[in-house]
């Protein structure tokens, strides 16, 4: 930028200097000239530099260039950018600059819908909305926002008329009929020159406003011709970017919400997992107790009635099932309070812990397993292995409730640094229907346990065969 700016000055200078020195010659003839007419030689003629570039040239270009400009060749580069860009800004932009250069108006406007407020169709702006407004003035784009006031009838008439339309126009075209005063006064107080009205079915997407305060050089038939086929190619490029535009918009909501339901999946295992402790304290602390206060009792009633001659037989035996009973239930109590909280996990790790589990999954269900199991890393985080845990415990119980299967094998294992486990039976086969079902949280729930680790869990189901749950979790990428 700045060895640009240098560049600039430097031609400036070079171009200036010849200018110079006839002035000087001029000054020289005239008589002898002081350093204070040096001085004052310089700045004038950086001033004439200026005054050239700012208020002379543009009209120049106005007036002669435009006379220039191939038509053709503007539109078919216009139409290849058309079909290339996708942002809305950067279709404007090309927009501005391709009429800038062949037309060279004063100022051009382009103002353009946004995507979100859409919804025209059930709920019609009153007054006016505001849209993005592209703007070209002295070489340069800005861009903002305008309101557009939609309920002008100057603009419903545009429209329905739906072509370019030059100021000139009003006065005379028919179509302007019962309008004629508002259109004036739309194209007036706007210092409009051309008005393009940019569609899509029919409905407004755009527009572009061609402006001048003083006219120099009335837009001609071939210009007007000129502006309507480029107007074709802006209602392409426009709709294809406000759609893009709308996509990506839609894309962004989708990500959002699926981040969302992933934040809430994380925290569903939490729940579940802080919920499970709470119940097992409470079964240990008050069920537990009660129970083995109970079996004390029972024990000890059960030892006086043995001691008393005049006991009934009968008692005795009661008071002893009493005993036994509790007993029993004291030892369920334990194995659900160590299902639902595995303490074990801290105190012996997890492959013992599964052997626990998988010990007591043999006695309540006629299935065979076969575990085979090794972790060589000590340092498992409590929540990395709770969820191996929780995933395999899922999936034997998934075996149990819905396989039909003899027999299921657990293959535990790590291989750098990453855990594998590979839970299989030989069962009827889960189907690509159930995988997807979405009433039960089960599977879904062993894939949001394995997820804030940077796991995967993959469930392959062949019919008749059996069903394999995998799941590879990396030790490294813990939280
Ligand atoms: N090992 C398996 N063999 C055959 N079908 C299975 C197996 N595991 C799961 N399925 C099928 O996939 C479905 C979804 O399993 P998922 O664990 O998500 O839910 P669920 O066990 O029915 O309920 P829950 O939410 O209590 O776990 C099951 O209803 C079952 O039909
Ligand atoms: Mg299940």
């Amino acid at each position: 930028m700045v060895h640009k700016t240098v560049g600039w000055i430097a031609l400036l200078l070079i171009a200036m200097a010849p200018i110079y020195g006839l002035a000087w010659m001029v000054l020289s003839l005239a008589g002898k000239i002081s350093q204070a007419d040096h001085l004052f030689l310089i700045i004038l003629v950086f001033w004439a530099g200026y005054a050239y570039l700012r208020w002379v040239k543009p009209p120049v270009d106005h007036l002669f260039q435009r006379r220039a400009y191939s038509r053709s060749k503007v539109l078919k580069q216009l139409g290849e950018d058309m079909c290339n860009l996708q942002a809305t800004s950067d279709v404007a932009n090309q927009l501005l600059t391709a009429i800038a250069n062949a037309l060279y108006p004063e100022r051009i406007s382009i103002f353009l819908k946004w995507e979100s407020s859409d919804d025209e169709a059930t709920n019609p702006p009153k007054t006016g909305v505001a849209w993005r407004k592209f703007e070209y003035y002295r070489g340069k784009v800005t861009t903002g926002k305008a309101l557009v006031p939609f309920a002008d009838p100057a603009i419903q008439r545009l429209v329905e008329i739906g072509s370019a339309v030059e100021v000139s126009q009003i006065g005379s075209d028919e179509q302007f009929e019962g309008v004629r005063k508002e259109a004036e006064a739309y194209f007036n107080e706007r210092h409009i020159q051309v008005c393009l009205v940019l569609l899509r079915k029919e409905s407004l997407i755009g527009m572009i406003h061609l402006e001048e305060k003083r006219t120099l050089q009335p837009y001609s038939r071939g210009d007007l011709e000129f502006l309507e086929e480029l107007r074709v190619s802006a209602m392409v490029g426009l709709s294809n970017a406000l759609l893009f535009e709308k996509v990506d918009l839609q894309r962004q909501a989708l990500a959002t919400s699926q981040e969302q339901l992933r934040l809430l999946g994380e925290r569903l295992a939490q729940v579940k997992e802080e919920e499970s402790a709470r119940i097992a304290r409470e079964l240990h602390d008050e069920l537990g107790q009660l129970l083995t206060s109970l079996k004390i009792d029972a024990s000890l009633l059960e030892r006086r009635l043995e001691q008393d001659a005049n006991a009934n037989p009968e008692s005795v035996e009661r008071a002893g099932t009493i005993a036994e009973v509790a007993d029993r239930s004291i030892g369920t109590v334990q194995r659900i309070t160590k299902e639902l909280r595995p303490s074990m996990l801290d105190g012996i790790g997890l492959v013992p812990t599964i052997e626990w589990m998988v010990s007591e999954f043999v006695k309540r269900t006629p299935i065979e397993v076969a575990f085979d199991g090794h972790i060589q890393s000590p340092d498992l985080d409590r929540s990395l292995a709770t969820a191996v845990y929780r995933i395999i415990q899922e999936s034997l119980t998934n075996v149990a409730r819905h396989a039909k299967a003899t027999k299921v094998s657990i293959a535990l294992s790590e291989k750098q640094r990453v855990i594998c486990a590979v839970i299989a039976d030989n069962g009827v086969g889960i189907t690509e229907h159930q995988l997807r079902h979405h009433d039960s949280i089960g599977i879904l729930g062993m894939t949001e346990r394995a997820r804030p680790f940077g796991g995967i869990v993959t469930v392959k189901g062949n019919p008749g065969k059996g069903t394999t749950v995998a799941l590879n979790i990396p030790i490294q990428t813990q939280r």
